[in-house]
Formats: structure tokens, sequence, C-alpha cells
């Protein structure tokens, strides 16, 4: 395989590295330069730096030798960079001559397949069709975090076109560029989508940090089926430049890391205006003075902090509560919130907006919009608000923009590209390779067809009223629906007088569901709103399951100190065992063995013991 060429070459450069003997069995990291640097936190690696017993080399090195350890299992680097050591080398000479950038200096960090980054790597978004170009300048977030000192060490795996190519039945994490990117939690689960191969890479230490993104559950889903920490943010907080466009009005770059401290940590990196993306200038004015970092706080910060739990749909009856043997652990997690000082509303109404949030017959706010499907198009809403429609006619138009500096080779057959139904024709041209022509049979089978192109090619990318009148429900409906539920409005029983509460933030269950993966993502998505991700436990296969935090727009300092107390009061952080991992062959299960799960309406998924 090409990316094994890349990585033996790169570790050969790399040298010998001591002390890195191979086990059998299920892969503990080895000691690097005898430290051992498991699941270490940035501010330890750096103290490490810091205090002479390790060089960025030495940490590159031993990150490189853990991606050949584990690579051929997990799938989750396409490209090791090969410069990485000579920039890891760049790094120490700076800090030796007593200059030293800040927390990301000499740090390694991997970025997703869609970030293109102007060296040596190819950036494809998992795809064949754009593998072989190369854009007009790299990722703004990209060169920012480089210039904090981060040492590029490749590029992480991810589901093809960032699961923009088929709109049902594909195998999230897989991609006909790097094959199936698996949960080393349990090699038959899935890791969801579509920033795959950050997260495994993150988790199994073949790397420090890496970078994901997200137009629609895409940091949130993997990094709470992985075990990991993320700040979904505000679309227009960080620039979105240099990374593929899946939707103008709902991609977002994020950080995908061990702590919430981290995430900070790579926040205050990336945020900031960019003449390039002119959403980012509605972020201005938004970032804390002190910077995300300082927010972060001790679970003695629960006290008297102020959460929320949507009950409808999230707590009552969606299948990411009702998995196997999970209700009682997200349970026993809200008794510990209490039980640190902080007060729970269980929110059933939004007596304030609750007419306005309506439709057919639907009265409470998260229910006339929370979809368990994501992106999916459940029968019960009317077909004008369709969100499929959304995100179809914003890829369309957001591919159409992506080629435009977007060239390849002018023997290429691809020069001049332009339209996402040349992008769609190509794969069809080469479907022994691309799987186009499939007919989208679930999961594995690498023949998912491709549907969303096809529905984007459908659009014409017209931003029309149908566009329009979808995604501006989609928009005001969701924003209301998370505004409306941080005002929690007390009713006294005795006089029918009400009070305000205003609330911190938001929980939300984010286990895996039966049919397919978990939603927390999508209204927040609509919204445009940030949301945070925090491990809390693991389900009954093994496979972690992680809280929400439901923030309001560009409220991410108050989500990262609402997530940082939860992650210091929870402190979950099991390893992964490698279940299955010489047995599981083809497909990651999708329900769970012996339960049906029921999708017939928006409001009744739900599964129970066949
Ligand atoms: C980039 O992809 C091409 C195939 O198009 C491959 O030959 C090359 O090795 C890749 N580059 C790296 C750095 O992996
Ligand atoms: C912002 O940029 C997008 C393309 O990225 C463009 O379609 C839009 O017209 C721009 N809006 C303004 C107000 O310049
Ligand atoms: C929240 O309210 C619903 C509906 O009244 C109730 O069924 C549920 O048990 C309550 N949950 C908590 C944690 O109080
Ligand atoms: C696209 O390329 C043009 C021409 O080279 C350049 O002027 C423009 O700034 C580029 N746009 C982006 C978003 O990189
Ligand atoms: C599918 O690929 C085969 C070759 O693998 C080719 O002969 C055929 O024309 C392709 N189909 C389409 C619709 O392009
Ligand atoms: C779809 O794929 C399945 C599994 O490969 C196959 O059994 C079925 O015949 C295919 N259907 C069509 C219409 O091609
Ligand atoms: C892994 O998942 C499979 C179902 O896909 C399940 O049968 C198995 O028990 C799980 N392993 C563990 C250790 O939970
Ligand atoms: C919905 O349920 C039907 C019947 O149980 C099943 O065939 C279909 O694949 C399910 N769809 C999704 C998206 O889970």
């Amino acid at each position: 395989m090409r990316s094994t060429h890349v990585l033996r070459a790169a570790l050969a450069l790399a040298g010998a590295v001591s002390g890195a003997c191979i086990p059998a069995g299920p892969f503990p990291m080895p000691k690097c330069k005898g430290v051992d640097i498991e699941d270490l936190s940035i501010e330890i690696l750096q103290s490490f730096m810091v205090a002479g017993k390790l060089t960025s080399r030495d940490l590159v090195s031993c990150y490189l030798a853990r991606i050949e350890q584990t690579n051929e299992y997990l799938k989750s680097v396409s490209e090791v960079n090969p410069d990485a050591l000579a920039i890891a080398d760049a790094m120490d000479e700076e800090r030796a001559a007593g200059h030293f950038r800040g927390p990301m200096h000499g740090i390694p960090f991997l970025v997703k397949d869609n970030y293109y980054t102007n060296d040596k790597h190819n950036t494809s978004e998992g795809t064949l069709v754009l593998l072989g170009g190369r854009y007009s300048s790299e990722a703004t977030v990209v060169a920012k975090v480089r210039a904090a000192g981060g040492v590029l060490i490749g590029h992480s795996t991810m589901s093809e076109a960032a699961d923009h190519r088929a709109l049902s039945n594909y195998a999230s994490g897989y991609s006909s560029r790097t094959g199936q990117g698996r949960n080393p939690y349990n090699f038959t689960q899935s890791t969801a989508g579509s920033s795959s191969g950050s997260v495994i890479a993150v988790r199994t230490n073949q790397v420090a940090i890496a970078l994901g993104t997200e137009t629609h559950g895409s940091l949130t889903h993997p990094s709470a089926q992985l075990g990991l920490y993320t700040i979904k943010s505000t679309p227009g907080l960080m620039s979105r430049h240099g990374v593929v466009t899946g939707s103008y009005y709902h991609d977002t770059p994020g950080p995908l890391a061990r702590s919430m401290k981290d995430v900070s940590i790579l926040l205050d990196i990336m945020v900031g205006a960019d003449k390039y993306d002119n959403l980012t200038l509605t972020g201005v004015g938004s970032y804390p003075e002190k910077g995300y970092a300082s927010k972060v706080v001790k679970k003695q910060a629960l006290k008297g902090m102020k959460l929320g739990l949507p009950w409808f749909p999230y707590w009552a009856s969606q299948g990411h509560i009702n998995s196997p043997g999970t209700r009682a652990k997200y349970d026993k997690r809200i008794k510990e919130l209490e039980a640190a000082g902080a007060t729970i509303y269980n929110i059933t109404t939004l007596s304030r907006y609750g007419t306005l949030l309506t439709y057919a017959t639907k009265t409470r706010g998260f229910d006339s919009i929370a979809s368990p499907y994501g992106g999916g198009n459940p029968t019960s809403i009317p077909s004008q608000f369709n969100q499929v429609t959304v995100f179809s006619t914003l890829m369309a138009v957001g591919y159409a923009e992506w080629l435009a500096n977007w060239s390849f080779p002018e023997d290429d057959s691809r020069h001049g590209m332009s339209t996402i139904d040349e992008m769609a024709a190509w794969n069809d041209a080469h479907n022994d390779t691309t799987g186009a022509l499939g007919n989208g049979t679930w999961w594995w089978d690498p023949k998912t067809g491709q549907s969303f192109y096809d529905a984007a090619v459908a659009t014409k990318g017209e931003m029309g009223s149908a566009f329009w009148t979808a995604f501006g429900w989609g928009r005001m409906t969701a924003a209301q629906a998370i505004d409306s539920a941080h005002t929690y409005v007390a009713v006294d029983e005795t006089t029918g007088e009400t009070t305000a509460v205003a609330l911190d933030g938001l929980l939300v269950p984010s286990g895996r569901g039966g049919g397919y993966g978990n939603a927390c993502a999508s209204v927040p998505a609509y919204a445009g709103y940030p949301v945070a991700q925090v491990p809390v436990d693991q389900d009954g296969f093994a496979t972690p399951m992680g809280m929400c935090v439901y923030g309001q727009k560009f409220g991410e300092a108050k989500l990262v100190e609402v997530a940082s107390a939860m992650e210091d009061l929870f402190q979950w952080n099991e390893k992964p065992m490698w279940h299955e991992y010489l047995t599981a062959k083809g497909p990651w299960l999708a329900t769970w063995p012996g339960y049906t799960c029921s999708n017939s309406s928006l409001n009744a998924y739900s599964c129970s013991k066949a």
C-alpha cells in the first residue's frame, strides 16, 4: 500500500526508536526514550521538553513509530509528512537558542485529509477524485498552528468526502482512498465520522492532538465514540479557508484532544478573522480577553452551575439514551453533577416559545428538529423543510468555489474540473475504484454509490426559495430551541408566578444510537451554534459514550468552563482494549445483535430487544 511505503521511509529517516519494542497483543504504547508519554496532555509533553527530557525530534520519532506499529490495523493516517523530522529539528534548535513560541512549540499534530497543506502532502478529502490536485494556499488554521510551533506529522484519514458522498447506507470512517478506519475499543463498532482518522490517532497515541472538521456531527460524534474532547465552534469563530468545503454556513474546523485544556490551547491559536473567509468577521469581538485556556476550571466550579436537560427527545426517547446499558450510566453522571453542586433543570416544555416552534402537531422545541438521522429526511418533516436540500445545495456551491482554486496538472484528465457534476462523472468513469455505481448497500461495502453528490448535482447549486425556506426554517428553529432552553422558566405552583433562570449549558446524551450513530450534532449544526463533547463512560459493547454540552452563539468560553468542570469530575479515560482487532472482518456492525430499532417516525426512534 502506498501509505505503508511512505511510513516505512519516514521511519527509516527517524532511525531506531530506543526502548520501542513491538509487543504482541493489544498494542501497549512503547515508552519514548524511557518516558511514558501515553495519553499525556500537551502541557505535560511540553513540560518534558522544557525540562530537557525529550525533544520534539524524540516525540515525532516515537509517534511515527507508533503509526508504523498500528496503522495497518487502524487505517487512521493517510500520509506522514516527509518533512516532519526536519521541522522538529528546527523547533528544537529554536528552543535551544532561547526562543519559545508557546504551548504548541514542538508538539506533533495531524490534520484531517480535507485540510490543504502547502507541502509534500496530498490533500484529497479521502476521495480519489481530488487526489493529485493542489490548492492556491495553505489552510489558514494549519498555518496558524505551525506558526505556534506545532509540528505537522501527517494527514489523518476520514469518511470519504466528509460523509458527503452518499446520503445513507455508507460506512462512516471508510474512504475509497484509505479503506476502513477502525474503532480501537471494539473493531466491530463504528468510529463515527467523518473526522474518524483524527480521533483514532489521538486515542491510540499516534499523535498528541489532531484537527478535524464538522459540517454536521463530524467532530462531536467521533469524539463521543472514541472518548475524546472537542468543541465544535460557531461557524465564523475560525477560518475555513483552505479546508475543502462542505457548507459555507455549517463548516467549522476544530481540535480533537485528550482534555479540554488541550482543546482550549488550540482554540486560542485557531480563532480569528481571515480575509479569505468573510464569515470570520462575525466572530470578531467574541474571543475571551485572556483566552479560552484561562476558562478551564476544576470540578469545584460546578457549585452553583445551572445545567439543563432538554428532556424531549434527547433524554426521553432517542436511541442514544436507550442503548443497552447506557441510561443508568448517564443517570449516574447527572447525579454526580448534582452531588458536586450543580443544579439540574429538567426542560420539558419551552413555555415562552412553545407555540412559535410548532409545526404540525409538535409542541416541544427540540422535538420538532432533533433528527436522529442527522441530515436525513424523516417523513414527518414537510418536504419544504428538508435539510437535505440545504446541505446538497451548499455542497454544490461549495465545491464549485473550492475547485476554482484547485488545480490538476495539465496532462491530467481532471485539469479544469470546476463542478461537482464533473466530480460525479469522474467517479462514475472510475467506478472500479471509487465505488460510485454501488447501490447503497449497508456499511462496509465500498460500493456506496454517490447519492449525496447526485443530490447536490440535482440542485444545480441554485439557492432559490426552496433553499432559503428550508435553510431559514432550520437555522431559526434550531437557534430558538437552544436559546429559549437556556432560559428556564420556573413556575410557582401556588401563585402561578414565573421566574426566569439563565442556564450555563444544556446536556445531551451522545452515546451510540442503535441503528446509526449519535445525534447530538444536528440542532447546533442547523443553528450554527457551538457544542462541546465530554466522554463519560463506555456502553455495553466497550464503546465510549459522551455527553454534549450545547451553548449559545459564540458561547465557546462558557462551554470550556462547563465541559472542563465536568471533565475534572468524571475523569474518564479508559484505554482502548482492541477488542476483536484480529477477528473483525468486513463491516462494523450497525444495530446491536438481538435488538431491533424503529425508525418509523422522528420522535419514536428507539431500540428494543427483538
Ligand atoms: C500523493 O499521492 C500520490 C498519488 O497521486 C502518490 O504517488 C504520492 O506518494 C503521495 N504523496 C505522499 C507524500 O504520500
Ligand atoms: C462571502 O463569501 C462567500 C463565498 O465564500 C460569497 O458567496 C459571499 O457572497 C460573501 N459575502 C459577502 C457579504 O461578501
Ligand atoms: C423530567 O420530566 C419528565 C416529564 O415530566 C419525567 O418523565 C422525567 O422523569 C424527568 N426527569 C428528571 C431527571 O427529573
Ligand atoms: C483563488 O485564486 C485567486 C487567483 O489566484 C486568488 O486571487 C484568490 O485569492 C484565491 N482565493 C482563495 C480563497 O484562495
Ligand atoms: C464503470 O467502470 C467500467 C470499468 O471498470 C467501465 O467500463 C464502465 O463504463 C463504467 N461505468 C460508467 C457508467 O462509467
Ligand atoms: C444491490 O447490492 C446487493 C448486494 O451487493 C445485491 O444483492 C443487489 O442485487 C443489488 N441491487 C441492485 C438493484 O443492483
Ligand atoms: C464488540 O461489539 C460486538 C458487537 O458488534 C459485541 O458482540 C461484542 O461483545 C463487543 N465486545 C465487547 C468486549 O464488548
Ligand atoms: C429504517 O427501518 C427499516 C425497517 O426496519 C430499515 O429497512 C431501514 O434500513 C431503516 N433506515 C435507517 C436509516 O435506519
